[in-house]
Formats: structure tokens, sequence, C-alpha cells
């Protein structure tokens, strides 16, 4: 890795640029309306942290591809692997036959989820499929149906991924009808849920009773198959489950021969301090999702579990054309060796850390700011109209955003209100990049806040 003191920074043009203007008007003519954007950036090379636009403009990117970029921008081992691979061998899928690739990518992750004992994987595209696989092995695996799903959950977009999606705002309005057999708890958010006065420790009682009151009131437990679950809430708004709340959960689903899924596709590989967040808890869950940062951009998926629950499934139930391609499988194996070579686990604790002082500053400064959270480089700041009732503030993060693309960086936002800013840096990231990012990214924070209630 470079450490490179000189800015990355580099705006030579008005934003968007003449070049990125004409793209953006062919975007719009010619590209979907549902497709959000969430800055005008039109990317021309990425390496690392930065990305320069095709009018020749350099930005830090702090939204890595949503979370699918923590070995940074086109590392090159990686591409080196991607290459290579691509030379061979491009397709053959996994149906029709075997390339070692696929098999030395699943030896791997085996042996990387928290899981004692055998595990087995099953590799596909994206993580929504992951998420899909994950209910039909569980059901396959215990004979039940139901699953649970949490408020401000995130698993996808496709039906069942949608279904077991929250937010209906932004994610279901329109495209119902669900599928039937999801059932949705609430997530244990403090900032937001615990009581005024409440301990934590109390709160983690009341967020199991509620889970509890579930299993009785709205679903009969011996019909659950399955509780998926993000250890730390990725669209939702970065927010992270009290470990003591993971082990009682654990403890009910093993109390009710539920299975237990970590949805770790935005949360995994090192984002949080390690390599699944769920490890931070000590639960050991049955199955573990992962897709995103798996593959450095490539796109590939994978559900791991435990070899008796994986394997349930009948010869034939299970599998896709391009799941586990060879390329993708390339690009992983390599992108693992990088996480391990740099321990990107310590370089997000490092991140986190220096992501939350900049974050602790602007909270004491801005009264538009309810709450800052990091776990490891997973880092969110949630807007409020007003400190006092929470009001979600969901005008504040298109400002910070628009006004951190004019200073030179690349964000989206998140939360269940739409009400955060989250910032998910390449794990790459130099230290000089991301001071410079949060210098940028303080101004920007404080033109929103002087535009606030205009
Ligand atoms: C926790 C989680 N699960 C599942 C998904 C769906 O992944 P994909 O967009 O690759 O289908 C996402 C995407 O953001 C996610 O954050």
């Amino acid at each position: 890795m470079t450490h490179p003191t000189s800015k990355t920074i580099d705006i030579r043009t008005e934003l968007p640029g003449p070049k990125a203007k004409v793209v953006l008007a062919r975007r719009d003519a010619s590209v979907v309306k549902g497709l959000y954007r969430s800055c005008p950036i039109v990317a021309d090379t990425a390496r690392g942290a930065a990305v320069t636009d095709v009018d020749g403009n350099t930005f830090i990117d702090l939204n890595a591809g949503i979370g699918a970029l923590n070995c940074g921008h086109c590392p090159e081992t990686v591409t080196a692997a991607i290459h290579k691979q691509a030379d061979k061998l491009l397709h053959l899928c996994a149906i029709v036959g075997t390339y070692e690739p696929y098999v030395e990518l699943c030896e791997k992750l085996n042996g990387l989820v928290p899981i004692a004992g055998e595990t087995k994987t099953l590799l596909c595209n994206t993580g929504v499929e992951a998420s899909e696989n994950a209910v039909k092995i569980a059901r396959y695996a215990t004979g039940r149906q139901a699953i649970i799903v949490f408020e401000g959950a995130f698993h996808g977009r496709s039906l069942l991924g949608m279904t077991m999606t929250s937010k209906y705002d932004l994610y279901k309005r329109g495209f119902g009808p669900f599928a039937p057999e999801v059932y949705r708890v609430p997530f244990p958010y403090a900032y937001r849920e615990k009581p005024e006065g409440m301990s934590d420790g109390a709160y983690v009682d009341h967020a199991i009773g509620q889970f509890e009151k579930a299993l009785v009131a709205q679903v009969d437990p011996t019909s659950v198959a399955a509780v998926i679950i993000e250890p730390v809430q990725g669209e939702g708004g970065f927010i992270r489950a009290p470990d003591a709340y993971l082990r009682r959960l654990r403890g009910l689903c093993a109390e009710h021969g539920i299975l237990f899924v970590a949805d770790e596709v935005q949360s995994g590989f090192c984002r949080t301090g390690k390599v699944f967040a769920i490890e931070h808890s000590g639960v050991e869950p049955d199955m573990v999702l992962m897709a995103k940062s798996i593959g450095s951009g490539m796109p590939i998926a994978a559900v791991t579990g435990k070899a008796a629950v994986m394997d349930a499934p009948h010869v034939g139930g299970l599998g896709s054309t391009y799941g586990g391609n060879p390329v993708a499988c390339a690009s992983a194996i390599a992108s693992i060796d990088f996480m391990v070579e740099h321990d990107l686990s310590m370089r997000a604790i490092e991140i986190g850390k220096i992501t939350a002082e900049y974050f602790r500053v602007w909270k004491e400064k801005y009264g538009i700011i309810g709450d800052v959270r990091c776990t490891g480089a997973m880092c969110a700041i949630e807007f409020v109209n007003d400190r006092g009732t929470k009001e979600p503030n969901k005008t504040s993060p298109a400002r910070v955003i628009e006004a951190g693309y004019q200073r030179g960086l690349i964000m989206i936002r998140a939360g269940l209100y739409s009400s955060c800013v989250r910032t998910l840096a390449p794990l790459t990231i130099t230290d000089a990049q991301l001071h410079e990012a949060m210098g940028a990214l303080g101004e920007a924070v404080a033109v929103a806040d002087g535009e606030h209630g205009e």
C-alpha cells in the first residue's frame, strides 16, 4: 500500500464537468428512472480510494461501491488474478462441471466463517441470491416455512429479498404483493427505541422481550425455519445489535430449533474490525451470507453454513448459470488473500477511530446531528430536525452528499428514514486521504447545518 502525503482530491472543472454532463444526459434518456443515483459522478478510472471522472477530476470514495470495495478500487493482485483467469476459462457453469477456483473459494470460505465443525458453501451472484438461497436451504433443512426478519433490514430487491427488506417507502412501494410467511420484529435500535433513562442491559431485556412476544403474537416458533439478521444493519443506518442481544437471540433460536442466519453482505470481510461482524458477539451462526467485498467488484456471493444444513436440499435444488463464475471466483480468492496479507480488520479499526473522532467533534458543533456511530470502519451520521424529538431529518443527508461531491467526495445515504450519511471508505485508504476526506466532509456538514430550515 502506498501512503501519499500530497492531496488526492483534484477538481479541475465545474461539477459535473462537461463530459460528465453529456453522459448524465444520455443516462437520463436511456436508463430507467427507478435506478437511484446518489451523486452525479461519471467515473472513468479508479485506484485505491481515488476515483477519477471523465473530465479528469479526482475524488475520494467514501462509499466504495456500497461496501463492495474493502480492498480498494482495482487492487493489483486482484485485477491480475482476474486477467489470468479470464485468459484461461471464462465460464463453464458449476451445474455442468467443475473448475478448481469454485472449489478453492468454497474451501476458503468454509474455513473463514465463525462456525465450528464441518461447513459447506454455495456460490451465487449477488447478495439477494445469497438471502434467497439461505431461505430455501433453511426451509428444506427444518421442514418449516416461516422466516423472521427485522425492522430496518435490507436483504435485497428480488420478490423474497424485498419482502424480507424493511422500509416500504423506498424499496417496496408499488411492488406488492409480497411473499408469504415472512414476519418482522423490532431491531434493537437504541438511539431511537431505547426509552429515556433505561440502561443498556435493560434495553436488551426489552428488545428480547419484543422478540419473544412475536413468537406468541405473530408466529408459532415451531413453524419458523430461520431468523435472518444483519449484526450491523447496513441500509438501516449502520446500527449494531448489542452483543448481548445477539447471544440471547442465538439462545432462543437454539431453544426453538430455529436456524440463525447472519447477513454479512455489507458488514463482512473486515469492515467492522473482524472478518465477520457476528464475531464481535461470539455467536456461532448456522449460516453466513456474503457478497459485496468478497469479490472486489466482481459479482459473486456465497452462503456458507453447517454442512448438515447446507446439504439438506435435494441434488439439483440449488444453483444458477453464473453463480461462482471462474473469473469472479479468482477475484474473490485474490481479495481474501489481500485482506489477510494487509490485515484489513486492523485497518478498519484504525479508520473507525479516526472517523469517530471527527464525527464526535461535529456532533458537538452541529445541531442537525442526532447520533454518530462507528463499528470499525462502518460509520454513519444520523441527522435530526430536533435533538429533543429526534424527528428524522431527510433533507440534510442529500445536502451533505451534494456539498461533499462539490468538494470531491463520493457518498451515499442510509437509514430507515433516509436520514443518515454513511461512510464506507475502502480499507486501503491512507491516513492522509482519510483526513483529507474528513476535512471535505466536515465542510459539507457545515453547509448542510447552515442551510437547515431554509
Ligand atoms: C445486508 C445486505 N444484504 C443483502 C443485500 C443485497 O445485495 P445485492 O445488492 O448484491 O443483491 C445488501 C445490499 O446492499 C445488503 O446490504
